[in-house]
């Protein structure tokens, strides 16, 4: 199945070569995810895209946060407890997977949190990432 909404597109460009970059990697993953899901493969390979993915996620947010650091960002708190809470989020789709892995509903209750969790990222992109893009461009 063709995931509606799960497509890089330009809107999401900050204009951080770095951070665009991440940012199109990491869509990139999650489209794998939906696919091994919608591909009915081994849980253990869900998971270990799950697990490959939040590696991901955990260095992308460590590299923004060393560029807030590095120019001093006004907003580093706000921003960096928002990345605390998207990972808090994604690290409970490993239990999720373990917990409703023999049941009939498997690929929705996955699918729905990872859809979920995909429209909150992209928010965070949208807003937070976009701020830092424009203030980050005021620095390098
Ligand atoms: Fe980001
Ligand atoms: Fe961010």
């Amino acid at each position: 199945m063709v995931e509606k909404g799960i497509q890089w597109n330009e809107a999401f460009i900050t204009g951080i070569e770095v951070m665009d970059y991440h940012h199109e990697g990491m869509l990139e993953k999650i489209k794998e995810l939906f696919d091994v899901l919608d591909k009915g493969q081994e849980i253990a390979s869900i998971k270990a895209l799950a697990v490959i993915f939040g590696s991901f996620l955990a260095s992308h947010f460590t590299l923004e946060e060393m560029l807030q650091q590095k120019f001093a960002y006004p907003d580093f708190s706000s921003h960096s407890n928002q990345h605390r809470w998207l990972s808090d989020y994604f690290s409970d789709l490993i239990p999720l997977i373990d917990s409703k892995s023999t049941s009939p509903d498997f690929v929705t209750v996955t699918r729905n949190f990872i859809m979920d969790w995909y429209h909150a990222y992209v928010s965070h992109i949208n807003s937070q990432d976009k701020q830092l893009a424009e203030f980050l461009k005021t620095k390098l």
